[in-house]
């Protein structure tokens, strides 16, 4: 047998307090797409920066084909085959799509004078593989997520990855941008191109994945492949322990009193005490502006009601002094303080609480980020760590610890297990229902159905900006939302 493209054997890093890797092994065939698997902090994407040469393990070996190598550089990666994708992307917005795809090894005509004729010309080859309708010559801002995604791995084509790795690459994407990412993924797998995948998102790694490796607290658990085992046996593996159900029991009591009610245009909902309401609809059809309108993040006319009084919400400023919390969607960029610490970022928006005299009481604020710690499992060495040097799936822990401390009755979740492993997601079903049955009011907004009708009191449907239907729990069905979220 020929050696695997890929083999990773007994590498470790640590950061300071965090074994983040201990002895990992990883094998790697040509044309597979291998999904890696595990909980928030288990240690995936360091793994995946260590073969884009970003960062450098303390023991271990790496083999290409069976030779050793060892990547200094994310440069030296690229020039070894391997290819990544993060989410966060590395295209700079005005340079074309071509100048992007060829960054760095343009065809020239002389030395020194890009061939630019050329270059649009090779560029129509690696779209049209990755279906992919963009005119080379076009700026590169502007274009959608998906788009940029796309881009990003017909650039790594162009450097003739033999390996691609990804990172959560479907975080962002519509159901239907996933389906396309999809069909290019396994056609890249057809041509040999080894593919590593790295999501939480269970029935996508079913459908994509030829082997999965497990990771738990960054050691392998174990390698599967995917046609011989089932979504509880790799949670059994990744988490090692057992789950309660999944999601809590149904609200028992009707709803209290009304919290807020709120109308934009065409959108006009009540929220109270005690219920988990729903907002569901096609990405782009408006929940998320419509939450961001209620909370005086954009400047949209119409009215808000906190507890049946007109309240002018101008800022989010306002909204907060309103009783209302937010935890967007887009949490690293307009939820978290990455050079702040765990302590500083779950406290700030409460910080009148922790400074009573106008002092910041720091030894109140520690205790306050512990008990966050704990009841979200948030991993990290303690309260002073910087956000930074967080995993994805934790950073968002520690926004959600935010909103809990400023304990807002109101409270709006955008996506709030995006990104998320499935043993905390469990976890922030159950506390989202206590925190209704301590009678705070949620508005949710999320693109899991399961998870929307596992959750919600009542479902709001939103289409092309405007509410079109409600549902109650107990008549809410996948058919029934998407009926209305796709009507007109
Ligand atoms: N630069 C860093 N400095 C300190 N600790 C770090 C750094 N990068 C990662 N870690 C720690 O290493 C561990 C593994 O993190 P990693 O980002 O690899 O997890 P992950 O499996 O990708 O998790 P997620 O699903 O949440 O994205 C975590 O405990 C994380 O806090
Ligand atoms: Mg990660």
């Amino acid at each position: 047998m020929t050696a695997p493209l890929l083999q990773v054997r007994g590498v470790s890093k640590s950061f300071p307090g965090v074994q983040a890797l201990d002895h990992v092994d990883l094998d790697v065939r040509e044309g597979e797409v291998h999904i890696l698997l595990g909980e928030n902090g288990a240690g995936k994407s360091t793994l995946m920066k260590i073969l884009a040469g970003v960062h450098r393990p303390d023991a271990g070996e790496i083999q290409l084909r069976g030779a050793p190598v060892t990547i200094g550089s994310p440069k030296h990666a690229q020039q070894l085959g391997i290819g990544t994708i993060y989410q966060e992307f590395n295209l700079v917005p005005d340079l074309t799509v071509a100048e992007n795809l060829f960054f760095g090894h343009e065809p020239t005509r002389f030395p020194g004078v890009v061939d630019f004729k050329a270059l649009n010309k090779k560029a129509v080859g690696y779209l049209a593989e990755l279906g992919l309708q963009v005119a080379p010559d076009r700026l590169v801002r502007g274009l959608g997520v998906a788009q940029l995604q796309l881009l990003e791995i017909a650039k790594a084509l162009t450097q003739d990855a033999k390996i691609l790795t990804m990172d959560e690459p479907t975080a962002a994407l519509s159901e239907r941008e996933a389906e396309r990412l999809f069909v290019v993924i396994r056609n890249l797998a057809k041509r040999g191109v080894a593919i590593i995948y790295i999501s939480h998102r269970m029935p996508e790694l079913f459908a994509l994945g030829n082997r999965v490796t497990v990771l738990r607290d960054g050691c392998t658990v174990g390698t599967k492949v995917m046609a011989e085992t089932n979504p509880d046996e790799l949670i059994r593996l990744m988490v090692g322990r057992e789950l309660r159900d999944l999601y809590p029991p149904a609200a028992t009591e009707p709803p209290g009193d009304e919290l807020m009610s709120a109308t934009f245009g065409p959108c006009s909902l009540t929220l109270r005490r005690g219920e988990i309401v729903g907002i569901a609809g096609l990405v782009g059809s408006g929940r998320t502006e419509f939450l961001r309108a209620c909370f005086g993040a954009d400047r949209v006319p119409g009215e808000v009601k906190i507890k049946g009084r007109v309240t002018v919400i101008k800022s989010p400023k306002d909204a907060v002094r309103a009783g209302i919390g937010f935890l967007t969607e887009d949490r690293k960029h307009q939820g978290l303080a990455l050079t702040m610490n765990v302590r500083e970022n779950t406290t700030m928006a409460a910080l009148k609480r922790f400074s009573p005299m106008g002092w910041l009481q720091k030894a109140q604020e520690g205790l306050e980020a512990v008990k966050h710690i704990k009841d979200l499992a948030i991993r990290t060495p303690g309260p002073e760590q910087t956000a930074r040097n967080l995993s994805g799936g934790n950073q968002q822990k520690v926004v959600l610890a935010k909103w809990l401390t400023t304990q807002s009755e109101i409270l709006f979740f955008d996506e709030p297990t995006r990104g998320i492993d499935v043993g905390a997601r469990s976890e922030i079903y159950h506390l989202m229902r206590d925190l209704a049955r301590q009678g705070k009011g949620i508005l949710m907004v999320s693109s899991d159905l399961p998870e929307v009708l596992g959750m919600c009191d009542r479902i709001v449907v939103m289409s092309h900006g405007s509410f079109v239907g409600e549902l109650p729990r107990a008549s809410a069905t996948p058919e029934a939302i998407v009926a209305l979220a796709t009507r007109g």
